[in-house]
C-alpha cells in the first residue's frame, strides 16, 4: 500500500504535467492558427488636388476598405491596431509612404469591416508628383497580444493611379 505521502506527490505530479500540457496546446493552438486576413480598397474619388504656397501638392481621396482581420484574433490577442498607407516612389525617395487612415480594431466581432470615408490624414507630396502618379494602397496591422512578442504584418493593394488632369 502507498503512504500518504506517495499519493499526494503523485496527485502533484499529475497536476504539474496536466498544466504543463495545457500550456503546450494553448501556445501550440496561437501557432497554428495561421491568420489568413483579407482586404479590398477601392479609390471612389479624386476629390481635389491643391498645390501648396510652398509647391507640395495635396490631393483628397474619397475610399472604401472591406477588409476581414477576424483570423488575427485568437484568445491571446488584445486589439489590433490597422492604417492604410498610400505607397509611391518619387525621383528623390524610393519609398514614399503616407498614412490616409487608421483604426484600433478591439474585438474579433470588429474585425470584419466595411468603412466608406475620405482620408483621415493629409495626402501631401514632399514636391509635386501627385499628376498621373501610379501609388499602391497598402493595409498594415500591428498584432497586440496580451502575452508574448507584438507583431506586425500588411496586404498590399497594387495598380491605382492619380489622374493626370485636376480641375
Ligand atoms: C511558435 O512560433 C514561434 C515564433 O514564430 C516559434 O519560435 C515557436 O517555436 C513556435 N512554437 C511551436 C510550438 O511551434
Ligand atoms: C507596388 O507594389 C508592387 C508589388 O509589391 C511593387 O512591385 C511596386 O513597385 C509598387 N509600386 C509602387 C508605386 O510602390
Amino acid at each position: 500500500m502507498h503512504s500518504l505521502g506517495f499519493r499526494v506527490n503523485a496527485l502533484l505530479t499529475l497536476g504539474v504535467t496536466v498544466l504543463a500540457l495545457m500550456c503546450v496546446i494553448a501556445s501550440l493552438s496561437d501557432n497554428l492558427s495561421v491568420p489568413s486576413p483579407s482586404a479590398n480598397v477601392q479609390v471612389l474619388n479624386f476629390n481635389w488636388f491643391q498645390k501648396q504656397s510652398e509647391g507640395n501638392e495635396e490631393v483628397s481621396l474619397t475610399f472604401k476598405i472591406a477588409a476581414d482581420l477576424q483570423s488575427m484574433f485568437t484568445w491571446n490577442t488584445k486589439q489590433v491596431f490597422v492604417f492604410l498607407a498610400a505607397e509611391y516612389e518619387t525621383p528623390k525617395n524610393s519609398l514614399n509612404q503616407v498614412s490616409l487612415w487608421d483604426g484600433i480594431i478591439p474585438s474579433k466581432e470588429h474585425a470584419k469591416f466595411l468603412i466608406h470615408t475620405t482620408n483621415k490624414y493629409r495626402f501631401v507630396d514632399q514636391g509635386s508628383n501627385l499628376r498621373g502618379k501610379e501609388f499602391n494602397l497598402t493595409l498594415h496591422w500591428h498584432v497586440m497580444p496580451k502575452t508574448g512578442k507584438m507583431f506586425a504584418d500588411k496586404i498590399a493593394m497594387t495598380g491605382y493611379r492619380m489622374p493626370k488632369e485636376y480641375r
